[in-house]
C-alpha cells in the first residue's frame, strides 16, 4: 500500500532533467495495465520540447502544470485496435488503468506526476490533435506532466468507512 498512499499530484517540478529511459520505464508500467479483452489500445506521445510543454499548458484552464514539466506523456487511445476487439466503449477505462499504473510507478521512481484531463472534452482533445498532427483514429486521452518534484505535497488518507456497503446497499 505504501506507493498508493504516497501518491499525490505533483504540479511543480525542479530543473533536474528527466531522461527518456526513465519515461520509458513509466510507460512500461502503463502497458502492464488491464484492458478489456486485453486489447491494449494505448499509444504514447512523449514531449520534451519546453515550447511544446508551454503550449500544451494553455490548451485547457487546468493544464498549467505542463508548462514547468520536464516531459509530458500524452496517453493515446487507438480506436482501430479497440474497434477490432469490439471494446470501443471501454477505451476510456483501459486508458485510465494505464494512466494510474504510470502515476504509481512514478512514485516508486521518485518522479513527480500529475494527470491532466483532456478527453472527452472535444475542444481540448482537438487542440492536442491539431497541434501534434495526431491522426483521426487516435484519441488524445490525457497528458501526464512529469518531472522531479520541486517539493513533495503532503498526501492524504482518503479512507471513508461509510462508502463501503457490505452485502446490501
Ligand atoms: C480524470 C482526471 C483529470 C484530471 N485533470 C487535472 C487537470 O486538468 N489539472 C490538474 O492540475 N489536475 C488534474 N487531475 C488531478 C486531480 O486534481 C487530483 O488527482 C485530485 O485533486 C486528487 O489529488 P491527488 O492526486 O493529489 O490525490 C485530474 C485527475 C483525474 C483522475
Amino acid at each position: 500500500m505504501n506507493f498508493i498512499f504516497e501518491r499525490t499530484s505533483v504540479r511543480e517540478f525542479s530543473d533536474m532533467e528527466l531522461g527518456i529511459p526513465e519515461v520509458e520505464h513509466l510507460i512500461k508500467a502503463g502497458m502492464q495495465a488491464p484492458s478489456a479483452k486485453n486489447a491494449q489500445p494505448w499509444e504514447f506521445l512523449v514531449i520534451s520540447d519546453s515550447e511544446d510543454c508551454e503550449n500544451v499548458s494553455k490548451m485547457t484552464p487546468y493544464a498549467s502544470p505542463a508548462a514547468n514539466a520536464q516531459k509530458l506523456i500524452i496517453t493515446l487511445g487507438n480506436l482501430n485496435i479497440s474497434k477490432e476487439a469490439g471494446t470501443e466503449d471501454w477505451i476510456q477505462q483501459d486508458l485510465s488503468a494505464c494512466n494510474e499504473n504510470i502515476l504509481l510507478q512514478a512514485v516508486r521512481e521518485g518522479i513527480g506526476a500529475v494527470w491532466l484531463g483532456f478527453y472527452p472534452n472535444e475542444e481540448h482533445a482537438n487542440s492536442l490533435k491539431e497541434y501534434f498532427n495526431i491522426p483521426d483514429h487516435i484519441i488524445p486521452f490525457s497528458v501526464i506532466a512529469l518531472g522531479y518534484p520541486k517539493e513533495k505535497p503532503i498526501s492524504h488518507d482518503n479512507y471513508k468507512a461509510e462508502k463501503i456497503h457490505l452485502d446490501k446497499y
